[in-house]
């Protein structure tokens, strides 16, 4: 496995991989959500590459950039198991050096949920992402459902931009209890780590009704709420039936939809979502 820094040194070792190719862009502090990811890439591509790189750029100015877990020798060894070929671990400098002032805003699907609590945010997902799809001219660029919403504005920026890479979507890996496997779980202490399946049971209980023939948003959003509220630790920032594509929330009888939430567990802010109906 090859470990480059430079755009200068991934150039050159990218040039030298047999394709089709295939990325797995991430901000490292891995888990088996990202390995999975990985050993999809392994399975259907003739190489596989990953980016490790904590994004400054999608962060809030009070959200958590300067404490976000990193350990890259860790990192590197479970990309190594599963037999990833090149690794881009660039530093900040590298991918935003001075004067950098070059944008890429994707402006309806970001609107929504996370877009809608977090402005900045993807904004600087679609620019990094663009910026790595330029750097490893992928074939196939491999995501996960756990952010649902990624999934939809990255499509779409590949679409607009003409990017010639296949997104491919993999789903959520949990843990036993159905927490959504997370960087971010590393913040919780016990008490949190155990009220954080809430999302899942909250997620689960909607699709449990859904199957039950129980077709009315709101009646799912506010089944969704009332078990997050029943949590004492739990603090629910939002909870969302919407339109899988356009992510516009929905009123009245729904076919399909994307049931997600995020909800904060103390200070630390968990995502979590489900797709009812035919994907
Ligand atoms: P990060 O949060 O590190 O996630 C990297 C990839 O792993 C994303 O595609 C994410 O959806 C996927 N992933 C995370 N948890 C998962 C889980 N439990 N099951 C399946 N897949 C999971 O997402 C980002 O980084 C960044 O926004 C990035 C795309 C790298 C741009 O900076």
């Amino acid at each position: 496995m090859k470990v480059v820094t430079t755009l200068e040194d991934l150039r050159h070792a990218r040039a030298a991989l047999p394709g089709p190719v295939g990325l797995v862009p991430t901000m490292g502090y891995l888990h088996e959500g990202h390995v999975s990811l990985a050993r999809r890439a392994r399975a259907e591509c003739a190489s596989v590459a990953a980016s490790i790189f904590v994004n400054p750029t999608q962060f809030g100015p009070s959200e958590d950039l300067a404490s976000y877990p990193r350990d890259l020798p860790r990192d590197l060894a479970l990309l190594e198991a599963v037999g990833v070929d090149l690794v881009w671990t660039p530093p900040p400098e590298v991918v935003y050096p001075a004067g950098f002032q070059t944008w890429v805003t994707v402006n309806e699907v970001t609107q929504h949920l996370e877009g809608a609590q977090r402005p900045t945010h993807f904004r600087g997902v679609t620019t990094v992402v663009a910026k790595l799809f330029n750097a490893f001219r992928p074939d196939r660029a491999y995501f996960g459902q756990k952010d649902a919403q990624q999934v939809v504005v990255i499509k779409q920026m590949a679409r607009d931009l003409n990017f010639a890479v296949a997104i491919v979507v993999c789903p959520t890996v949990r843990e036993h209890d159905g927490l959504a496997m997370s960087s971010r779980n590393a913040y919780l202490d016990p008490a949190q780590r155990a009220a954080a399946p809430v999302l899942f049971h909250a997620l689960s209980a909607a699709a449990t009704a859904y199957a039950a023939g129980e077709r009315d948003a709101e009646i799912l959003r506010e089944l969704m709420a009332g078990i997050i509220d029943a949590e004492a630790l739990a603090r629910r920032q939002y909870v969302s039936c919407a339109d899988p594509e356009t992510l516009q929330e929905l009123y009245g009888p729904i076919q399909r939809a994307l049931l997600s939430m995020a909800v904060y567990i103390g200070k630390t802010r968990l995502i979590d979502n489900l797709v009812l109906g035919d994907m």
